[in-house]
């Protein structure tokens, strides 16, 4: 029976049930929305164990290389230890996209968790398809949850903001990393 390490607690979980199911049967506190693989905010951090198999398109291949796993979409078959990712790197949503001239749009993104962050510092941005930049926040909400960047589109410019500007749609989902 697979034993899964989390917030310092240990719980039992059946050999394939599926691991948000067998954490929350547990009144275990792990985040989730959807339950469907769309809204990132089930996602954890195997720190020990091998990562169990999931949908591979729903994570990116970076994402995956550092251990991350969608519970709601996980079935467990060994032990684990997990944890939720640092604040430091947080799943996000695309909440707007406000073109501001022809070459600058203003974009908000909402994370699952407050993002400890500053208008002013800088973030690393990175797309579902594992495009990346990094920008200056412009803008933060008090729950620390939504915050602006605004990006700018030039010739020779980042295969990001080349994204954001013909292909992002609200909704899409990101990961957002705080520069150190
Ligand atoms: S709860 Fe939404 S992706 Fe798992």
């Amino acid at each position: 029976m697979p034993e899964i390490q989390f917030q310092g607690n240990r719980y039992s979980l059946d050999e394939n049930e599926n691991l948000l199911d067998g954490l929350l049967r547990q009144h275990a506190r792990a985040p989730y929305s959807c339950r469907a693989g769309v809204c990132h905010s089930c996602m954890l951090r195997v720190t020990a164990g091998c990562s169990p198999s999931e949908a591979p398109s729903l994570l990116t291949a970076e994402q995956i290389k550092k251990g991350y796993i969608l519970a709601c979409q996980t079935k467990v078959t060994g032990d684990l230890s997990l944890t939720l990712p640092t604040r430091d790197e947080v799943p996000g949503i695309l909440t707007e996209l406000e073109p501001i001239s022809s070459t600058e749009v203003a974009v908000k993104v909402s994370t699952r968790l407050p993002f400890d962050v500053s208008i002013g510092e800088h973030i690393t941005l990175v797309s579902n398809e594992g495009l990346e930049a990094r920008y200056p926040v412009t803008g933060l909400s008090e729950d620390l949850q939504t915050l602006e960047c605004t990006i700018t589109r030039s010739a020779g410019g980042s295969p990001f903001s080349a994204w954001i500007h013909s292909e992002a749609r609200t909704g899409d989902r990101l990961m957002v990393i705080k520069n150190g």
